[in-house]
C-alpha cells in the first residue's frame, strides 16, 4: 500500500507526519514541487496543471492513492483530478471552517490562508455551508510560505512576519484560527506566541491523515513496508 502525497514544498510534510503516526507501515511517497513555489500567488489554471503532473507521476511510480497535502492544490485540482482518474482514491485539504465555526465563542473565525485558496470557490462554499451565523475574517499571509521553506520558523524577522498577519484578526475578536495552508503548522508556535494561549488553532492535518488511512485500508492491498521516498522538483 503506498500513498502519493504531494504539495508546492515542505508543508505538506504536516500531513505526511500525521498518516505516518498512524500507520507505521504504509509506504509514502512525497514530491514537493519546490521549483514552482510558492503556489499561493498564482493563477489556479497553472496550479491545477502542475497537479496534473505531479499526480502522473506518482501514479506511474506506484502509488495506489493520492492526498493531496496542499489547500492550493486541492482548490484548484482536487475535481479535475478525480474526473481525469476515476478509480484512484484522492483525498484533499480544504479550510476547517466548519470544526472553527463549532468552536468559537466570540462568533468570529479567522483563517490563515494563500490567495489561491482564498480565490478558489471552495472556500465561498465552505464558508457558506457551514459559517453561517459566524463572522468569517481572512488573512492572506504573505511571506509565511517563505519562512518554512528557509526553515525559518523561529526568531525575531519571523515572529514580526507571523504578527503582521495574525494580530489584526485577534485585534478583531476572532479567538479561533483555521490554518489554511498546510505549510502554516510548522509556524503554529509562533502563531500562539502572537496570538495569545486563549486563542484556539485548528489544523485540519490530523483529520485528513486519519480519512487517508480509513481510505487506504477500505482499498485491501497488502500493508506497504513503511518506507518514505522524498522527491523534490
Ligand atoms: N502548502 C500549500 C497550501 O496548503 C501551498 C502554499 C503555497 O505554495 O503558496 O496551500
Amino acid at each position: 500500500m503506498s500513498i502519493g502525497l504531494f504539495d508546492s514544498g515542505l508543508g505538506g510534510l504536516s500531513v505526511a507526519r500525521e498518516i505516518r503516526r498512524i500507520d507505521p507501515t504504509v509506504d509514502i511517497h512525497y514530491l514537493a514541487d519546490r521549483s514552482r513555489a510558492t503556489y499561493g500567488p498564482r493563477p489556479l489554471h497553472e496550479v491545477r496543471s502542475f497537479a496534473q503532473e505531479i499526480t502522473g507521476h506518482l501514479l506511474a511510480s506506484g502509488a495506489d492513492m493520492i492526498v493531496i497535502a496542499c489547500n492550493a492544490a486541492s482548490t484548484a485540482a482536487l475535481h479535475d483530478l478525480r474526473s481525469t482518474y476515476p478509480d484512484v482514491p484522492f483525498v484533499g485539504m480544504e479550510p476547517a471552517i466548519k470544526p472553527a465555526a463549532l468552536h468559537t465563542s466570540t462568533g468570529t473565525v479567522g483563517v490563515l490562508t494563500t490567495a489561491a485558496t482564498f480565490q478558489g470557490e471552495l472556500f465561498a462554499s465552505v464558508v457558506s455551508r457551514f459559517a453561517s451565523g459566524v463572522k468569517v475574517e481572512t488573512a492572506i499571509c504573505e511571506g509565511w510560505v517563505e519562512l518554512v521553506e528557509a526553515g525559518e520558523i523561529d526568531g525575531p524577522r519571523a515572529e514580526e512576519i507571523v504578527a503582521r498577519h495574525v494580530l489584526p484578526l485577534t485585534e478583531g475578536g476572532a479567538d479561533t484560527l483555521v490554518l489554511g495552508c498546510t505549510h502554516y503548522p510548522f509556524l503554529a508556535p509562533l502563531i500562539r506566541a502572537v496570538a495569545g494561549s486563549e486563542v484556539s488553532i485548528v489544523d485540519p492535518g490530523p483529520a485528513v491523515a486519519r480519512q487517508a488511512i480509513r481510505i487506504a485500508a477500505g482499498l485491501g492491498l497488502s500493508p506497504g513496508l513503511g518506507s518514505t521516498r522524498f522527491e523534490v522538483t
